[in-house]
């Protein structure tokens, strides 16, 4: 079908880039009419005439016919670049929309645009849905997660299309047998933010697995195969994940002249940015997201290449060979990555609970273990267990105290602190796996040495200090030399 002047499309879309397009042949695939357009008209016509041709799929050439195909209330969604485009196209749209229609932006903006635009939007009589959706090109073709959120209002209209097209895993909150990785996340960039913590998750999965790999080949010096067996292994038990299957194969993968792909790749990685603000929205609001944050610097610092050519020439460290069990230290490394990843979540949960106090979102966590269940690049057995945590105890303040995982860290915790030992002696660095450790042993204190740094700022700077033989919120200053005033600096928290 190509154009048409009736208004017959369940949903427009904008932006005919490859993520976009798959999303538009899954909502064909599930019965449901998509009008689409694209900056570049070329692509929309290429579109039309090749993997849309006979689906019940129409080409816009312009944002009027675009919203002249749609029925009402009219649903528009933007797969574009995050940013000033977006905005570009909410601007675009509004002249051609009435009350009650829905702009949706699906890309990967960050939250804080998305509660503006929502504001904004709602402003103008319209109703905005930010959402995340993960699982790249082939999640947005078979069954992406799908992480909405914005005006409330808007849910009803857009949550058939959305549920239809998401993953589905066993276990729905209402016992259903297949549930959809997609449900409502809340007011305005709730949706957004989901998506930005589970890409931060990403980033800490991906940096504890590529540790786990740096220590099987620097420490253990084993070979691809041997790695790709091992991964394929792991990928059957506890650590059954998407980031895990990808590693097997692309370890085990070979170009055509039968080298290995995985050697020839230089070591500098890239990022584009929803790991860095997980780290802001952390720091801004005083979680200790230990994990994520080195994993986003554990990609600054293999940015740095050149200088660390040149530092590897000068600066010296142990040159050991492992003198150990193998195949025992396999299994601590295993260990290590399972316990690490408890952390990362645990951090990554905390990191929710903390921004829906702060920005007013009922966040379901468990419901949010089951959207990341399946379909998104996190999807893992693992998020399944999170989900039952929740299930049990929806109030849980921490995943940490959960029976299941209390257990599970613990039983994992004798290997985890093996490889950390191991690693510092052989000089490997391994910064999630070792702050994620970090974080365990602070957390499981009851007293940590912020007794002295209270000390030591009110030695300075008559920063002043609580006491623990008197009720919380009174404030002391000690004179340490005995030249200082009794004038205190205020006790406000930054
Ligand atoms: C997803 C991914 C995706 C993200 C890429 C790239 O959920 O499908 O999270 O949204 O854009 O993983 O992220 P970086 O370039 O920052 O690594």
């Amino acid at each position: 079908m190509s154009r048409v002047d009736i208004a017959q499309a369940d949903i427009g879309l904008i932006g005919l880039a490859v993520m976009g397009q798959n999303l538009v042949l899954n909502m064909e695939d599930h019965g449901f009419t998509v009008a689409v357009y694209n900056r570049t008209l070329s692509k929309v016509d290429d579109f039309i005439n090749g993997s849309a041709k006979g689906r019940n799929i129409i080409g816009a050439h312009s944002i009027e016919e675009l919203v002249g195909a749609l029925k009402k209330p009219r649903r528009v969604m933007m797969l574009v670049k995050a940013g000033q485009p977006v905005d570009d196209f909410i601007d675009l749209l509004i002249p051609h929309l009435e009350a009650g229609d829905i702009i949706i932006d699906g890309g990967n903006s960050n939250y804080n645009d998305t509660i503006r635009r929502t504001a904004y939007v709602e402003s103008k009589g319209l109703l905005y849905i930010g959402t995340g959706v993960s699982g790249g090109e082939e999640g947005a073709r078979h069954g992406p997660s799908i992480m909405p959120g914005g005006s409330t209002d808007a849910w009803p209209h857009v949550k058939p299309i959305f549920q239809a097209v998401a993953a589905k895993v066993e276990g729905g909150t209402d016992g259903s047998p297949s549930a959809p990785c997609c449900d409502w996340v809340g007011e305005n960039g709730a949706g957004h933010y989901v998506k930005m913590t589970h890409n931060g998750i990403e980033y800490g999965d991906m940096q504890l697995i590529c540790e786990a790999y740096y220590l099987m080949k620097e420490a253990l010096g084993m070979s691809n195969e041997e790695m790709h067996g091992t991964f394929a292994e792991w990928n059957r038990g506890k650590l059954d994940s998407y980031l895990i299957e990808i590693t097997r194969d692309i370890l085990g993968f070979r170009d055509e002249g039968g080298k290995y792909v995985i050697d020839l790749i230089l070591d500098t990685a890239g990022q584009k940015g929803t790991g860095k603000w997980t780290g802001i929205s952390a720091l801004d609001m005083g979680i200790p997201l230990t994990l994520i944050v080195e994993a986003v610097f554990a990609r600054c610092l293999s940015a740095l290449k050149d200088e660390r050519v040149v530092a590897s020439k000068v600066l010296s460290g142990p040159s050991l060979t492992f003198d150990g069990d193998r195949q025992a230290f396999i299994q601590d490394i295993h260990d290590a990555l399972y316990a690490s990843k408890i952390m990362s979540y645990t951090q990554g949960y905390m990191l929710m609970q903390a921004a829906a106090a702060e920005y007013g979102w009922n966040l379901n966590l468990g419901g949010i273990a089951l959207m990341w269940r399946g379909g998104c690049i996190i999807r893992s057995a693992f998020l399944g267990k999170i989900k039952e945590a929740f299930d049990k105890k929806p109030d849980l303040n921490n995943l940490l105290l959960d029976d299941y995982f209390r257990a599970e860290v613990e039983a994992a915790q004798p290997g985890w602190r093996r490889v950390i030992a191991k690693a510092v002696e052989m000089g490997v660095p391994v910064p999630a796996i070792s702050s994620a450790l970090a974080f365990y042993d602070g957390y499981r204190r009851e007293r940590l040495p912020a007794n002295l740094l209270q000390a030591q700022r009110d030695y300075f700077g008559a920063h002043t200090y609580e006491r623990i033989d008197r009720p919380r919120k009174e404030f002391f200053h000690t004179d340490w030399t005995g030249s200082g005033g009794d004038v205190t600096s205020t006790t406000y928290n930054a």
